[in-house]
């Protein structure tokens, strides 16, 4: 197994994991020393482009941010999302795996869902293609994007498929939006990282999309947390340029040639 991967499923049960999505270099130059793994998630969708679903994103949009994001990233760990109709059957998502990789140089590709795509997990591990799940509400094919675990049946299929994945050979889970209990209880029942994202803190380590943390995507759920106000400091430096330029104190000399 990969150094890198290893050291990762260490750190169940020593120290919580920290998990970020980045879309660009600059975002991932910042954040990298702090973070143990960034995602260049399929979220981009909806955070950059404006989509209503993340359906709409397609592989060659994930290879260009990813490659961007890759420039940025010295340690953490890489994942990259496989988009929305890259991995039908087995044969299409080791395909697409290996163009993500082999022109990103990530570390892994992350894939949503549980039994279903036990035989693609398997195929890409065979194939040392580290691979990523993610269960609870599935963004590429949620029907509604309320939380998971209230009923009965849905935390029995949560905690089965978490428990498949883990067979099928993937070193994480991501667990979105999922009932506290329910967490807690996945968390305990696989010896992988579980990293959740309005998951609670039961989760061995949590991702939050970074444009909503520091408050430039504006979006209100229960599950962010908005550690600064960016929107409000680039309003203000944009304010400040347009009275300069209109009372002819920018470009001064200083900024001329
Ligand atoms: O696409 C994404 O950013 C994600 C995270 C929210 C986990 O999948």
């Amino acid at each position: 197994m990969h150094n890198k991967i290893f050291n990762f499923i260490n750190k169940k049960n020593k120290s919580k994991i920290v998990t970020l999505t980045a879309y660009s270099k600059n975002i991932a130059t910042i954040i990298d020393d702090h973070c143990d793994l960034i995602l260049v998630g399929d979220s981009l969708g909806s955070v950059l482009y404006n989509y209503n679903t993340t359906k709409k994103v397609n592989l060659n949009t994930m290879i260009e941010h990813s490659k961007s994001v890759r420039m940025g990233i010295k340690k953490s760990l890489m994942v990259v999302d496989m988009p929305h109709n890259t991995y039908r059957s087995p044969n299409e998502a080791l395909k697409n795996a290996k163009k993500i990789i082999k022109k990103t140089k990530c570390d892994a590709v992350k894939l949503e869902g549980g039994r279903k795509i036990y035989n693609i997990v398997q195929l890409l591990i065979k194939n040392k293609i580290p691979v990523m799940g993610h269960l609870g509400v599935l963004p590429q094919s949620a029907k509604n994007f309320r939380y998971k675990g209230k009923k009965i049946s849905e935390r029995k299929k949560i905690l089965k498929d978490a428990k498949f994945l883990e067979s099928a050979g993937v070193f994480s889970i991501v667990l979105e939006c999922i009932e506290t209990s329910l967490a807690k209880l996945v968390t305990q029942s696989i010896k992988i990282p579980t990293i959740g994202i309005g998951a609670s803190s039961h989760c061995d380590g949590q991702v939050l999309v970074t444009d909503d943390l520091i408050g430039l995507n504006p979006i209100n759920v229960r599950f962010v947390k908005k550690y600064l106000n960016l929107r409000k400091i680039i309003k203000k430096a944009v304010v400040n340029y347009k009275k300069e330029v209109k009372k002819l104190k920018f470009p001064n000399k200083r900024n001329s040639y």
